[in-house]
C-alpha cells in the first residue's frame, strides 16, 4: 500500500516545501508553488535498504573489467549537432532539447531526422503540437524527405511505445515534452507532473528499447516554465538552442553531457530553407564592418571552445541627464559601468558627463571579461572620434587599477584572428610570457602575419593604439 502524502512543488524549479509560502526557497520564483503528491516509503528506509541488500545480490565489478567498445553513437548527419554531442548520438540515452517558442527547435530536429533518414536509419518524429500534415509540408519545404522518417501525431507515452515497437527506429524525437502525458495519471498535460511522469516513461522506454530519445522543451527567457529545468537531473543531455529572434544566428550548445565535454558550440543560420551550418560565423559577422568607422574594434571571443572574432562598437555623447547613460548591449552594462570608472580614473578620459552606449554585432552575448579591453579601446576611440588601426584586435580583461589581465586560451583565440586577415593583436602580457600547456602550444598561429603586442595597462593600449595624443588636445 502505498501512502501519499502532500508537498508543495515550485514550478519552476522543481524544487519542494513543506508547506506552501509565497516564495520559492530555491529559485526565489513569487507565487510559482503548487500542490502535488508524493508517495512516502512506509518501512523506514533503513530497514528497508537492509532488506534490499539481503534479498538481492549486487554485483560490483573491477571499473577496468568494463567493456565499453561496443557502444557505437548515431550520427546525427548535421556535423554542427555531432560537434556539440561529441559525435553523435548513444543508444538509449536521453536528451532535452530546450529553448524558446519559435527559435528554431522544430526546424533543427526534422532536419536532423531527415539526415539520420537519409543514412538509410529508421527515425521517429512524435509531434503533440502539429498535425501530420503541418509536418510533411514543412519537412517538404526544407527538402526533408525520406522513406526512413516516419510521423505520428500522437499526446499519450502508451502511444510512443506502440509506434516504437512497430517502428524500431534508431532515434526518436518527442517534440514537445510538454504536450505529452501518461494514459494513466490525471495530471494535466504540460503541468509540471505530467512533463515529470512523462519524461521518466519515456526514459525508461529509450533505456529499453535502446533507442536515442530527444525531448524537445520550451522554456522562457528566465528558463522556467513548466518544464527543461525539472528535467535536468534526469536525462543524459541538456542542450540549448538559443539565438536572437530578430537576427537569423541561432547557437547549440550543451549544458549538460553524460557522455563528453559541454565546450563545443554548433553554429547555425536560419534562413528560408531552414537551418543552414555556419562553418565561418567569424566571417559572417565581420562582413559588413566598416574599418575606418571610430568606436569599432573587433574582439576575438571563445564560445566554449569554439573561437569567434565579434565587432564590438560603442557610441559616446553628451548626456542631457544628470545621470549619464550606460547602456550595453550583448555585454554585461554593469560590466560597461565598470569599465567607464576604470578609464576615467586611470586614463583621465572625461566620461562623467557623456552617455555612452555599447554593443556587440550580429545578436551575440559576450559574458566573459576577456572582451573588456576591445570595449575600453572602443569608448576611447569613440570619444575622440579617431578610428582604431585597421587589422588590429584585442583582447584581456581589465583590473580595476587599469591593468591588463590574463585571458583563457589566448592561442585559440589568435589564430582565429591571423585566419581571418589580422596582423595586430593587443594581449595581456601573460599572453607573450606564460607557458602554453601541450594542448595549448597545439593551436599554432601564423607570427608573421600576426604581431602580438603585449600591453599592461590601459595607457599603453591606448598609446600602441596612437591614440594618446588626443589626451592632450581636448
Ligand atoms: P520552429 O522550428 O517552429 O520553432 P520552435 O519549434 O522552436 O518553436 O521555427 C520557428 C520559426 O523559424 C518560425 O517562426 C519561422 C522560422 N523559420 C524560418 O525562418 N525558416 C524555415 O525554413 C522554417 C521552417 C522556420
Ligand atoms: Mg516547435
Amino acid at each position: 500500500m502505498v501512502k501519499l502524502k502532500v508537498v508543495y512543488r515550485c514550478a519552476d524549479c522543481g524544487s519542494l516545501a513543506p508547506k506552501w509560502v509565497g516564495k520559492c526557497a530555491s529559485c526565489n520564483g513569487w507565487n510559482t508553488l503548487f500542490e502535488d503528491v508524493e508517495a512516502v516509503a512506509s518501512a523506514s528506509s533503513a530497514t528497508r535498504k537492509v532488506a534490499d541488500a539481503k534479498a538481492s545480490q549486487v554485483d560490483p565489478v573491477s571499473i577496468d573489467s568494463i567493456d565499453t567498445s561496443a557502444t557505437t553513437v548515431v550520427s546525427t548527419g548535421l556535423d554542427e549537432v555531432d560537434r556539440v554531442v561529441g559525435g553523435g548520438l548513444v543508444p538509449g540515452s536521453v536528451t532535452v532539447l530546450g529553448g524558446e517558442p519559435g527559435i528554431g527547435k522544430s526546424t533543427l530536429v526534422l532536419q536532423m531526422l531527415a539526415a539520420i533518414a537519409r543514412q538509410g536509419q529508421r527515425v521517429l518524429l512524435v509531434c503533440g503540437e502539429e498535425s501530420v500534415e503541418q509536418v510533411s509540408r514543412r519537412a517538404q519545404r526544407l527538402a526533408a524527405v525520406d522513406s526512413n522518417l516516419f510521423v505520428v501525431a500522437e499526446t499519450s507515452t502508451d502511444a510512443v511505445a506502440t509506434a516504437i515497437a512497430q517502428i524500431k527506429p534508431v532515434v526518436v524525437v518527442v517534440d514537445s515534452i510538454q504536450t505529452m502525458s501518461d494514459a494513466d495519471s490525471d495530471a494535466v498535460a504540460g503541468s509540471i507532473t505530467a512533463v515529470r511522469q512523462s519524461a521518466h516513461t519515456l526514459t525508461d522506454l529509450a533505456k529499453d528499447q535502446g533507442v536515442a530519445m530527444i525531448l524537445v522543451g520550451h522554456v522562457t527567457k528566465e528558463g522556467s516554465l513548466a518544464g527543461p529545468r525539472v528535467l535536468e537531473h534526469l536525462v543524459d543531455t541538456v542542450l540549448h538552442f538559443e539565438g536572437d529572434r530578430h537576427h537569423g544566428l541561432r547557437l547549440l550548445r550543451a549544458v549538460k553531457h553524460r557522455f563528453g565535454s559541454t565546450g563545443e558550440l554548433g553554429v547555425f543560420e536560419m534562413t528560408e530553407l531552414g537551418l543552414v551550418a555556419l562553418d565561418d560565423p567569424s566571417a559572417l559577422f565581420l562582413a559588413d564592418r566598416r574599418v575606418t568607422t571610430p568606436g569599432s574594434i573587433v574582439v576575438p571571443i571563445l564560445d566554449g571552445s569554439r573561437p569567434l572574432l565579434v565587432e564590438v562598437q560603442a557610441l559616446v555623447g553628451p548626456s542631457s541627464t544628470t545621470l549619464p547613460r550606460r547602456n550595453a548591449q550583448g555585454l554585461d552594462t554593469s560590466r560597461l559601468s565598470l569599465l567607464c570608472a576604470v578609464l576615467q580614473r586611470h586614463t583621465g578620459l572625461a566620461l562623467a558627463n557623456q552617455d555612452v552606449y555599447a554593443s556587440v554585432i550580429g545578436g551575440v552575448n559576450v559574458s566573459e571579461p576577456a572582451v573588456d579591453l576591445g570595449v575600453a579601446l572602443a569608448i576611447v576611440s569613440a570619444t575622440f572620434g579617431v578610428p582604431l588601426p585597421v587589422g588590429l584586435v584585442a583582447c584581456g580583461e581589465v583590473g580595476l587599477a587599469g591593468e591588463i589581465r590574463h585571458v583563457g586560451q589566448l592561442p585559440r583565440r589568435l589564430s582565429e584572428a591571423s585566419r581571418l586577415g589580422f596582423s595586430d593583436a593587443l594581449v595581456p602580457p601573460s599572453g607573450v610570457v606564460r607557458p602554453t600547456s601541450q594542448t595549448l602550444s597545439l593551436v599554432e598561429y601564423d607570427e608573421d602575419a600576426l604581431t602580438v603586442n603585449p600591453v599592461g595597462t590601459l595607457i599603453e593600449a591606448i598609446m600602441a593604439c596612437e591614440m594618446a595624443g588626443y589626451f592632450a588636445r581636448r
